[in-house]
């Protein structure tokens, strides 16, 4: 009725011709936006950046495969990384500090992603990224996580360090932890609950108590959601809804794996003492796995098996389109993308289709980018500098 009263005082039919043209344009809009309820809100159309997002980035749990999804959709969208001022680590293993961030690119107004290893200190976190960040982090099968830590820093972290030559070094270690582990060291923040420890938890010698519920239940209210690494592909969809991302933007190939990490032998035993020594990791994981569930409840089973369908079907088109063929040691990558190799382990990548055009060339390249060479990228773009190793300044 209020149109009717607007038609009416419009007055010349100059003017109704005006208002007739911005009722039409108002309806266009509104159709164009709508989008249908399996869409995401940000959808293809849609102008709306991305959501803020700390990552935090846990150490062998699968997460450079979710960061490199990330780093992908900042380099779409030219969002502002907040990065460490030098190497591609917040000073770890050190407790987050502001001070640990290379400062805002000139025009750049906040930051928009912080994706990079860092020892969780929420509180602080939170003095650098907007308040409507949202949190993620990823956690794995304790055993499997230690199992890969082992393997990778045991020429690192200086708990596993006197055992560099032994036959059976994680056996060894795992007979005598207390040996080997000095927890003053600060080094040693990987060798016991390393998930723990990179979300900042304290664990010291105290195992039981009411104190550790109530640690998981302050994680819990400072994340939006905890990826799980042995159901990745759930945890991406409840991710792509989080964030409104495309089906397109959720295509990955799992990145930095290590070589023999699937044929590993878990001998029961070394399993059992794996997650005895490490046993506030197995509560985190255990915690967290839950509320993965009721999340993928609440999302709806039906609802996931279709998108995990789709999500599927995009993984194979991906790697057929991308990939020369399976994950392959160093000695056979190209220079650029031969991820960095520990001392005590081999970790695979992957060498791209020959001679794809240019603009899928430029996707799968990306996609396979490893994390090194990925943050370096996005620093040069950002900052039109090098990344500094060291401290430069
Ligand atoms: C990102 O920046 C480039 C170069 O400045 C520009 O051409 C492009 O349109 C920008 N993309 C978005 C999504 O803002
Ligand atoms: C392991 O062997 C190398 C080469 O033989 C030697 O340099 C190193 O000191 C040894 N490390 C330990 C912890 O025994
Ligand atoms: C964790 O947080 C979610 C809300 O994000 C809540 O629904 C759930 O009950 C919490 N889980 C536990 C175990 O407290």
């Amino acid at each position: 009725m209020a149109l009717a009263r607007l038609w009416r005082s419009a007055g010349p039919w100059r003017c109704r011709a005006l208002l007739l043209a911005g009722l039409l344009l108002l309806l266009l809009r509104q159709a164009v936006g709508r989008t249908s309820p399996t869409e995401p809100l940000r959808g293809k159309n849609s102008a709306r950046p991305p959501p803020n997002v700390v990552f935090v980035k846990t150490h062998k749990t699968g997460s450079s495969t979710l960061q490199n999804i990330l780093f992908r959709l900042g380099e779409r969208h030219n969002l502002t990384v907040a990065f460490p001022r030098y190497t591609y680590q917040f000073a770890y293993p050190q407790r987050f500090a502001p001070a640990f961030v290379e400062p805002l690119p000139p025009g750049a107004a906040r930051y928009n992603l912080l994706l990079s290893h860092l020892r969780l200190a929420a509180g602080e976190v939170r003095r650098v990224m907007p308040p409507d960040s949202l949190y993620l982090t990823i956690l794995r099968d304790p055993v499997r996580t230690f199992q890969s830590v082992f393997a990778y820093y045991r020429s690192t972290v200086p708990a596993f360090r006197p055992l560099a030559n032994h036959t059976r070094p994680l056996a060894a270690f795992l007979q005598a932890p207390a040996r080997y582990y000095d927890p003053a060291d600060m080094g040693n923040g990987l060798a016991r609950n390393p998930m723990a420890f990179d979300l900042g938890l304290e664990a010291g010698g105290e195992e039981g108590g009411s104190r550790w519920d109530r640690e998981l239940e302050r994680l819990n209210r400072t994340f939006h959601l905890v990826l799980i690494a042995e159901h990745f592909d759930e945890s991406l969809v409840l991710a792509r809804e989080l964030l409104g991302l495309r089906l397109e933007e959720l295509a990955y190939v799992r990145l930095n794996a290590r070589r023999g990490a699937m044929d590993e032998a878990s001998a029961p035993g070394l399993a059992r003492q794996i997650r005895a020594w490490n046993w506030l990791d197995v509560r985190l994981y255990q915690y967290f796995r839950a509320v993965l569930w009721r999340r993928v409840e609440r999302y709806g089973y039906t609802r996931m098996k279709g998108e995990l369908e789709a999500l599927r079907s995009l993984l194979r088109e991906t790697r057929e389109t991308c990939l020369a063929g399976e994950a392959v040691g160093p000695e056979e990558t190209a220079d650029e993308l031969r991820p960095w190799q520990p001392d005590s382990a081999t970790i695979l990548g992957y060498n791209l289709r020959p001679s794809l055009p240019p603009a899928q060339y430029a996707t799968c390249y990306s996609l396979v980018l490893p994390e090194l060479q990925y943050h370096a990228r996005l620093y040069y773009r950002q900052y039109g500098r090098e990344l500094c190793s060291l401290p430069c300044d």
